[in-house]
């Protein structure tokens, strides 16, 4: 390991991370990339949270192909996360899916991501009979949760003068990682 560096990479995306906007891509089984924006709702040693619909276009990928990237652009300066994903169980989901306003429960709940609708009058017409029919509490759809990424790899992005940027990357070995600069 070498000294110049943090041996904490988890430790500098909390402590830099202004935003909680993140670019999130997936890919199918054969390898085709997609890339859309999620809300990132922590980043701890248990890996990178976020919420979505299980079944939408990045459900269906990642429940063919679990791995997938986290891009994070800030002033100057870029963070990339790579790793594994998993489904947080559901009680974790359960949490969440209570803080949320009804609103979100209700689209969540009606919401079948990723596919075609007719209008959006139809999609109005759907959130308004869901209201209706459940005046109290909402159950958190089966199709809705939480996945978490586990990094294996970082890579820390820093503009520098004449385009001579930083760039650090982690990648995991063992319990700790294995740090190296690379060519901007
Ligand atoms: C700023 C921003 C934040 C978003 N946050 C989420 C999110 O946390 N979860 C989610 O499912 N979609 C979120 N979306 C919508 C996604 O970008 C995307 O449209 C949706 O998840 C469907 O993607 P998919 O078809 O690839 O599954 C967000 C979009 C924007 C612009």
């Amino acid at each position: 390991m070498n000294n110049e560096y943090s041996s904490d990479p988890l430790g500098q995306v909390r402590a830099s991370l202004d935003t909680d906007v993140v670019a999130l891509a997936t890919a199918s089984a054969d390898g085709a990339p997609s890339v859309r924006m999620v809300l990132l709702k922590e980043a701890d040693e248990r890996g990178f949270l976020f919420f979505t619909s299980y079944e939408g276009r990045k459900g269906r990928e990642l429940a063919e192909n679990p791995r997938a990237a986290i891009l994070v652009h800030m002033p100057g300066r870029q963070i990339r996360v790579e790793g594994r994903v998993t489904k947080i169980p559901e009680s974790e989901s359960d949490d969440y899916w209570a803080t949320r306003p009804r609103g979100s429960q209700i689209a969540a709940s009606v919401s079948n991501q990723s596919e075609p609708v007719e209008s959006r009058e139809e999609l109005e017409r759907v959130y308004a009979e869901f209201d209706t029919a459940h005046p109290a509490e909402i159950p958190r759809p089966a199709h809705w949760g939480g996945y978490r990424l586990v990094p294996d790899v970082y890579e820390f992005w820093e503009h520098r003068d004449n385009r001579l940027h930083d760039r650090i990357r982690y990648r995991r070995d063992g319990e700790g990682w294995t740090v190296e600069r690379l060519q901007p």
